[in-house]
């Protein structure tokens, strides 16, 4: 679990750019969905055609019930800071975007929303994704930080062994959702780590490994996902026509293991 339990928040804000991993922004979205949070999403224009390129589905099928409001609508009611949120995501989050909130620009209703999470001082959590970067966006996403927002690198890790697109994605996720304010989700938590090389340090990750069985069989339902099947390619990789099934299952693999039975 990745924490005690507190209520959890009613309604947050979710914005999609550009960026590569428009992945983690749809499995973000359908965890808080089924965590009982009301989401409101703004997708950018490039957003959009990423979103479609990559999952094979348009914002409107990201996930049901969301509210979904247009990128240039600043007339709509969460552009204002009386607006009841209590905290917003931008995933993920292309370096236009991150540089132009870092400069105070807001000519959108992403960029309004996120400045006003700033100025609002909620949480606001930045899923920025580019290779490699450059000094300026550095300087912006040092700028945010010391503006308050919470930057999580597109990078995942590898220290839980991950041997699965699901077991890659679904930490990263897991903590941008835990960032927005929600908690009880099922999330492997590290329990410390060894080095592997002599048969003392083999004899340690096989302990390891027990420890992090012993935990996935503590957490009902963790570790227990089948990964999503091939698509019926029957080689080991989907067809391009069977993509956007694969990636469906895939979200659908991720959201399940991370949110508890009874939600
Ligand atoms: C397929 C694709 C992948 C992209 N990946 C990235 C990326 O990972 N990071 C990034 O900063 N921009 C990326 N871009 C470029 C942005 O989409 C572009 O800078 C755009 O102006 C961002 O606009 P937005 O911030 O309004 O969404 C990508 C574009 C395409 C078409």
């Amino acid at each position: 679990m990745t924490g005690a339990k507190k209520p959890i928040p009613t309604r947050v804000i979710i914005g999609i750019t550009g960026a590569s991993g428009s992945v983690y922004g749809v499995c973000a979205i359908r965890v808080l969905l089924k965590m009982g949070v009301e989401v409101h999403l703004i997708v950018s224009e490039t957003g959009e055609k990423v979103l479609r390129y990559e999952c094979g589905i348009g914002a409107d099928q990201i996930g049901e019930g969301v509210k979904r409001h247009d990128v240039s609508d600043l007339f709509s009611p969460v552009a204002s800071g009386t607006y009841p949120v209590a905290s917003m995501a931008i995933v993920p989050c292309s370096m236009n975007t991150l540089g132009m909130l870092a400069n105070g620009l807001a000519p959108n209703l992403l960029l309004r929303c996120a400045d006003v999470t700033l100025k609002e001082c909620r949480p606001l959590v930045i899923v920025p994704r580019e290779a490699p970067l450059n000094a300026s966006h550095l300087e912006n996403m040092l700028r945010l930080a010391r503006m308050g927002a919470r930057i999580v690198p597109l990078a995942p890790a590898f220290y839980h062994r991950p041997t699965s697109l699901r077991e890659l994605i679904a930490p990263t996720v897991a903590r941008i959702v835990s960032m927005l304010g929600v908690t009880g989700l099922r999330a492997p938590v590290w329990t410390g780590g060894v080095q592997v090389g002599t048969q003392e340090d083999e004899d340690a990750v096989g302990q390891l490994r027990d420890v992090l069985r012993a935990h996935d069989a503590s957490v009902p339902g963790w570790g227990s996902y089948p990964d999503p099947a091939l698509a019926p390619g029957q080689d080991q990789r989907p067809k391009v026509s069977d993509y956007r099934d694969f990636v469906l299952d895939l979200i659908g693999a991720v959201v399940e293991s991370l949110c508890p039975n009874d939600h």
